[in-house]
């Protein structure tokens, strides 16, 4: 999709036209009969948020009514919404191209506009010989906002796409050896720094959690670790971000039952939010140092599959019992973890995971099951962040209680406890990992993956927390000021 800036005059303007209409009620620039302007007038009277359609065969002008006078987050929020709406009215009447104009609207609010044209138009067409319409051109009035910020913008929002691409692509086309090639490909272009371990250098490491995981495949494991490090950082060390890079999730011997395994490509959407978020902090130069850890391998049942029972040595010599082999992403996330601890040092180690069945039943797909330890003021602006970018936090409770629950008969600790609170042990199972260092543990397992169409997001992978981090890491400096 093109983004163009450009001068519209809206009256004089010939195509499919939007008009964000803000809180401004001047009238002056509306290309409009004054008919027309009566009867939109008489529908903002009846309330706000309400997309009015004129016709100009074979064109339309959609006026996106809003009251900039909730909070902003709200208002940015309800505008991705509506160009939910009319990216699928433009797809139906097969219109590819679109200009933007606003009367009483101020720059975030347009760009949220766009951000959601670029959600909503986006689809997972890989595999389709008959390609579905799209958007293909938007014109932007040049009046709203610099070429320098939509350039920036449209870098994250084309990371988001790569995730979602990544993320919606089965096993059979990207397993972990050419998922992490295509990291280091990315990684080279980019300037970011790259190194992929293969299997004979993850043995010699010792990541038992991440090698038993893999014996089950046969497919190798990789372990991608991606660097970034900016010339003026207002960090010294490093953050460190983890994230689960489960290519295919069949659960193991302890397969999954019936319809539960469908979907599970999805599996290694937190590897790809981080590879996305690393990027395009590089592409925008944002002066955070920055280290992901992606630790890449599927989970199957094949001959020499682990197995419930095995008791594992972890990379940080901690043993682990194997209660059930579907748990399996705390154990190639705890090799990663300690890792990243053991020889980064990182001042805060955020992992994202689509970890538990039960931070999905227990908030749905609206946000995201988040806990931490040591990391109270990381985690407030985090939570702030996501409110902002509407990607939301929910905090789980994280007491020390919960620690019993997976201690083991037979080894240090075990890899699940029982059915109750089954996100917040996986949690705590990786804090163990974490020792010391602030730590926030992301659960996405609702969010990564919608399996019907959820607002401006299609069915498939929605690159949900990127924009959440990319909006932390763009604020991350308060952070510091406050210490000093
Ligand atoms: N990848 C799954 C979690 C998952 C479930 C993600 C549904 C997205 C949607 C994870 O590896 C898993 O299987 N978790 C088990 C843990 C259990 C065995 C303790 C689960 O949640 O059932
Ligand atoms: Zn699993
Ligand atoms: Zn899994």
């Amino acid at each position: 999709m093109d983004i163009e800036l450009t001068h519209i005059t809206p009256k004089l303007y010939k195509g499919n036209l939007v008009v964000l209409y803000g809180t401004e009620v001047s009238d002056r620039s509306l290309p409009l009969f004054k008919k027309e302007i009566e009867y939109l007038k008489a529908k903002r009277a009846e309330g706000m948020d309400s997309i009015v359609t004129f016709d100009r065969v074979p064109y339309h002008i959609y006026v996106v009514n809003f009251s900039g006078e909730e909070l902003a987050h709200i208002t940015q929020e309800k505008l991705r919404r509506a160009a939910d709406k009319v990216v699928s009215t433009l797809k139906e009447a097969k219109q590819d191209t679109v200009a933007v104009v606003g009367e009483g609207v101020i720059t975030d609010e347009v760009i949220a506009f766009v951000e959601g044209i670029r959600l909503a138009d986006y689809s997972f067409d890989r595999y389709k010989n008959k390609k579905p319409e799209h958007v293909t051109t938007v014109l932007i009035d040049s009046t709203f906002l610099s070429q320098e910020e939509l350039d920036r913008n449209v870098k994250l929002w084309n990371r988001i796409e790569w995730c979602r691409e990544r993320v919606n692509t089965p096993v059979a086309d990207l397993n972990a050896e050419t998922f992490a090639a295509e990291l280091e490909t990315t990684a080279k272009e980019l300037g970011v720094g790259c190194t992929v371990f293969d299997k004979k250098k993850i043995e010699a490491l010792r990541m038992g959690g991440l090698l038993a995981v893999n014996k089950g495949s046969v497919d190798e494991p990789r372990f991608v670790v991606l660097e970034y490090s900016p010339k003026r950082a207002v960090n010294e060390k490093p953050l460190a971000l983890v994230g689960k890079g489960v290519m295919y999730d069949t659960g193991g011997l302890n397969i999954k039952p019936e319809d539960y395994m469908q979907e599970m490509k999805s599996d290694m959407a937190a590897a790809a939010t981080m590879a996305s978020v690393v990027f395009a902090a590089a592409e925008n130069k944002l002066p955070v140092k920055l280290v992901a850890f992606l630790p890449l391998t599927d989970n199957r049942p094949g001959f020499n599959a682990y197995a419930a029972d095995d008791v594992l040595t972890m990379y940080d010599g901690t043993t682990v019992e194997v209660v059930n082999t579907d748990a399996e992403g705390r154990l190639i996330l705890a090799d990663a973890i300690a890792y990243a601890v053991a020889n980064y040092q990182p001042e805060l180690l955020i992992d994202a995971a689509t970890l538990t069945g039960a931070a999905v039943r227990a908030i749905g797909t609206f946000g995201i099951a988040a806990m931490q330890q040591n990391a109270d003021n990381p985690f407030n602006l985090l939570r702030i962040m996501g409110n902002q970018v509407y990607e939301r936090i929910a905090e789980f409770p994280f007491w020390k209680e919960y620690e019993k629950l997976i201690e083991s008969e037979v080894a240090d600790i075990k890899n699940c406890g029982i059915a109750q609170a089954g996100t917040i042990t996986a949690g705590k199972f990786l804090s163990h990992f974490a020792k010391e260092t602030p730590y926030i543990h992301l659960d996405i397992a609702g969010v990564a993956f919608f399996s019907k169409k959820q607002e401006y997001y299609a069915p498939g992978a929605s690159g949900y927390g990127i924009r959440l981090l990319y909006a932390f890491l763009q604020t991350y400096d308060v952070l510091k000021n406050k210490n000093k």
